[in-house]
């Protein structure tokens, strides 16, 4: 049998505080401290507890050359050996040991930053939910809690010789700029257009143009940039009421202007998958359409590979993305909204998505407002015209 270790792998120690009740009852200090070794890899599905005859083993094991199990077994004992073996922290070329051998090997073939390969796969969650019974806490319950924020503008530079510029000429932009807000009153009887269902996917994910950048390797053009062009962001689509299209979830194709159905949902099926899509925020559940934005990275890290700044710029094209969205849902006379607060695992499993390859980043919606302001949104009032 062959090992080596697992490609990308952190190691945190972490320190457990508990109250001594012995210790308190006689008097002494009863804050209590435990340190344990806490093994974090992305190609797991959890983190891992390792003591420390385990954590100096995988010290002296390379993550590249392939080394005998008997060398190993007889330097470092065939007990740590065989549970890093177990947990798929050292991985072997035995059949046993396929699962994590073949984790190990997509994660290995993705070319992602080990970083940012930890970063995602450790903030995604499964099953959460927001508190809803108490929706948002109010910015009066922030204030007493944490105190007045910092300033929402500060001041830079030479103020005093800061120089002042003419209002912004209106523009053709003002109308669905200005009037664009993040929904959080959707109502859950509409029925979304077909056509404006179309006109959003494909003026925010659709490809306006193809272009052959080299041989056999295309970029699309569409109406938000993209890191290097490469528009790794997939739409996947949770249709709960959207004219002609039965419920259920769907990938859109950017070039083919298609929806292919991934899986039927009855409507109950549907309603609780986009409950449990958004944590619990019932404020956006009723949206009749939400579209999960999942970056294919193989496609951003073919260039940029094992590249530092390479997470932060899927991060920016979902942004991108879903303002590109929200301006066409306001166009539309809808307003939309995009949430990270989102069940990423909940989501791959529900679409058949693998983490390593396919990174769930947000979930944006929209829909017409029920008219009722149930749950706060951020509007431009009368009362409240925009600043400039
Ligand atoms: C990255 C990101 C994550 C957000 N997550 C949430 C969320 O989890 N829940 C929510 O109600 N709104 C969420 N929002 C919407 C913001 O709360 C909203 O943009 C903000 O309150 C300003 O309101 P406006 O969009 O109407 O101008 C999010 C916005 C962004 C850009």
């Amino acid at each position: 049998m062959q090992i080596r270790r697992c490609a990308v792998l952190f190691i945190e120690p972490r320190e457990d505080l508990g109250i001594d009740w012995s210790a308190l009852f006689s008097g002494a200090s009863a804050l209590g401290a435990t340190m344990r070794w806490i093994a974090l890899a992305p190609h797991l599905d959890g983190e891992r507890e390792i003591d420390a005859t385990e954590l100096a083993l995988l010290g002296s094991v390379g993550q590249t050359q392939w080394m005998a199990h008997e060398a190993l077994a007889e330097r470092a004992g065939a007990a740590p050996l065989a549970r890093l073996l177990d947990l798929g922290l050292l991985i072997s070329d035995a059949p046993e040991h396929a699962g994590p051998r073949e984790r190990d090997e997509t994660l290995r073939g993705q070319h992602w930053r080990p970083l940012s390969a930890l970063t995602h796969g450790f903030s995604r969650w499964e099953g959460m939910k927001v508190d809803s019974g108490m929706q948002f806490p109010t910015f009066e319950q922030l204030v007493e809690n944490y105190g007045t924020p910092p300033l929402p503008a500060v001041e830079r530079g030479d103020m005093a010789a800061a120089i002042a510029l003419p209002a912004p000429r209106a523009g053709a932009l003002d109308q669905f700029m200005l009037h664009r807000y993040t929904g959080r009153n959707f109502d859950k009887r509409a029925v979304l257009p077909l056509a404006d269902a179309a006109r959003l996917l494909q003026r925010a994910f659709g490809a306006q143009a193809e272009r052959e950048m080299a041989p056999d390797a295309f970029v699309l053009k569409k109406v938000s940039p993209s890191a290097g062009g490469l528009h790794p962001i997939e739409a996947y689509v949770l249709a709960q009421r959207v004219e002609g299209v039965p419920v259920g979830l769907y990938h859109y194709h950017p070039v083919r202007h298609t929806l292919a159905p991934i899986q039927a949902l009855s409507a109950q099926g549907a309603a609780d998958l986009a409950l449990a899509a958004v944590a619990d925020q019932d404020w956006f559940a009723d949206a009749p359409i939400m579209v999960i934005l999942a970056a294919r990275v193989e496609r951003n890290f073919w260039k940029y590979r094992n590249h530092a700044k390479a997470y932060r710029a899927l991060l920016l094209d979902a942004g991108h993305l879903s303002q590109t969205w929200y301006l066409l849902a306001t166009e539309a006379g809808m307003p939309a909204f995009i949430t990270a607060a989102i069940n990423e695992i909940d989501l791959e499993k529900a679409f058949g998505l693998d983490p390593l390859r396919d990174a769930v980043i947000a979930v944006c919606g929209c829909g017409p407002a029920s008219g009722a302001q149930d749950t706060v949104e951020l509007r431009y009032g009368e009362a409240q015209p925009p600043v400039a």
